[in-house]
């Protein structure tokens, strides 16, 4: 309680630096040269648009391709035309040569024909990748098809469609569907790939899912300029048997971890900030600081059946007084990601339980506010997934803690059960045991008159009314 005074005095001494940030430009004049240099631009679109890549086109592809690997790995590319890294959760092959890749058939995986004397590691003929970057997880790589990368000097087969683009071959199989892993798993580390190449891109999608790419397809082509994704492999359409030509490729993607790009080991150094701006820029989303209003938005994630808000209408009353206008957002709202994406992008607050909803956070305007619902035993996984990921992209970030009380796995076990006393010795034992008990086994009451603490912080961090600077 005693903090409740001191934090109001603080969001009056911040008044005039917001007052003063709303006014400055959104970005310096060096930071705007930087992402031009390292993201698509219009000019190169209607370059891409024209589909001829001339030979200085091809070249400057190669240069920024190059940029995928460094080290030892990128002399390993200048020298044998390919390169192959593995990192912790994902295998990734570039090559900066022509290559030759046949789709899937009942009876043959996608196959990349490295046509061009390309030289795979000494031993290898050929290798087996899955282009999903989840490899630790086997759960995850059952459900990403392989893809084969076989060295092939002379008979391969012949050309059916030649595309002027390098192949990124990628997979939404996985965990592809859910919100978190969609950006995750795919959008991020697809940024990552191929961001930098200024749109001289050509998608071509294994474990194809025509929803799953309708769903994205605005963010899909702000980074490719082709005129259509190519089809690699798909679990439940047909897809035709076909050899596609490519002027060089890459199979597999980047992954830096939980929603994070790491600008240390991103082609042109881009940050979690830059595929959040990225994101916005492809959905024709306003970047610009949650605006100072009477009554801002809160968006409520809405959970259903596990980790749900028993009191969820107690909360949304409580916002309400407090001085919120509350949106809820049912699981059901979230199907199409544009319409949803303008929602948050107009709202102040972004709460939720801890889960795939708060991914949401990726679409709220500069300077909004994230409140997680820390359900018991999940705050490292609270903080991994969301409080770290929240900060990188710019947001400001509060947490409430459930207490044990408030949890329905208080009335579930006996008191001094290690479930309530100790989750960490629970959560140490693995994913396997405290998945039934923390995550998917346990809802929430929350105590209102503690909640309302948390409601008012939030609301001291968002940018008063215009009329009061
Ligand atoms: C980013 O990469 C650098 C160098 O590889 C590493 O030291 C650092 O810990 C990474 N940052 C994060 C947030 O993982
Ligand atoms: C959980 O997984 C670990 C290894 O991944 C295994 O040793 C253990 O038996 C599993 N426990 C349960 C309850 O399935
Ligand atoms: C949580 O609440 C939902 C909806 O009320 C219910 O379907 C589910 O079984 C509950 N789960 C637990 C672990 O209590």
């Amino acid at each position: 309680m005693a903090k409740g005074p001191r934090r109001l005095v603080l969001g009056f001494l911040l008044l005039p630096l917001l007052c003063a940030a709303i006014l400055r430009p959104n970005i310096a004049p060096l930071r705007l040269w930087k992402l031009q240099l390292s993201h698509w631009s219009n000019n190169l679109i209607l370059i891409g648009r024209s589909g001829s890549a001339n030979t200085e086109d091809v070249e400057f592809t190669r240069f920024l391709l190059r940029r995928l690997v460094r080290g030892k790995a990128r002399r390993e590319l200048s020298q044998d035309g390919i390169s192959c890294i593995s990192d912790p959760e994902s295998d990734l092959c570039v090559t900066t040569d022509a290559v030759r890749i046949s789709t899937a058939t009942s009876s043959s995986p996608a196959t990349v024909y490295l046509t061009a004397g390309q030289q795979l590691p000494p031993g290898f003929n050929s290798f087996v990748l899955r282009p999903y970057p989840r490899k630790t997880d086997s759960f995850a790589m059952q459900r990403t098809a392989p893809v084969h990368l076989v060295a092939a000097h002379s008979n391969s087969p012949p050309c059916d469609l030649t595309h002027p683009f390098p192949a990124i071959l990628f997979s939404i199989g996985g965990f592809a569907g859910n919100f978190f892993h969609d950006v995750n798993d795919v959008l991020i580390p697809l940024f990552l790939t191929a961001g930098h190449l200024r749109s001289r891109a050509q998608l071509l999608v294994a474990d194809f899912e025509p929803w799953w790419t309708q769903k994205y397809r605005r963010v899909l082509f702000h980074l490719s300029s082709a005129a259509d994704l190519a089809v690699a492999s798909s679990p439940s359409t047909p897809v035709e048997p076909k050899v596609h030509c490519f002027p060089a490729a890459v199979v597999g993607l980047k992954y830096h971890g939980n929603l994070l790009c790491n600008s240390s080991d991103a082609p042109g150094g881009v940050s979690t900030l830059d595929f959040r701006r990225f994101l916005h820029s492809a959905l024709g989303l306003k970047e610009d600081r949650a605006a100072g209003v009477e009554r801002p938005v809160l968006v409520l994630i809405s959970r259903r059946t596990s980790r749900a808000l028993l009191n969820e209408d107690g909360v949304v009353a409580l916002a309400r007084e407090v001085g919120f206008e509350v949106e809820v957002a049912a699981p059901t709202r979230m199907t199409s990601v544009g319409d949803f994406a303008g929602v948050v992008n107009g709202c102040g607050v972004l709460m939720g339980v801890h889960g795939a909803g708060l991914t949401n956070m990726v679409f709220l305007p500069a300077g909004a506010v994230v409140v997680q619902v820390v359900p018991w035993g999940l705050d490292w996984a609270a903080a991994a997934y969301y409080a770290r990921p929240a900060r990188r992209m710019g947001l400001r970030y509060i947490e409430y803690h459930t207490a044990v009380e408030e949890s329905t796995l208080y009335d579930k076990y006996p008191k001094d059960h290690l479930v309530l006393v100790d989750p960490w010795s629970i959560n140490r034992q693995g994913y396997n045991v405290s998945r039934p008990i923390y995550t998917d086994g346990q809802n929430l009451t929350l105590d209102l008159a503690r909640f309302r603490e948390t409601l008012l912080q939030a609301l001291e961090m968002l940018p008063r009314p215009t009329r009061l600077c």
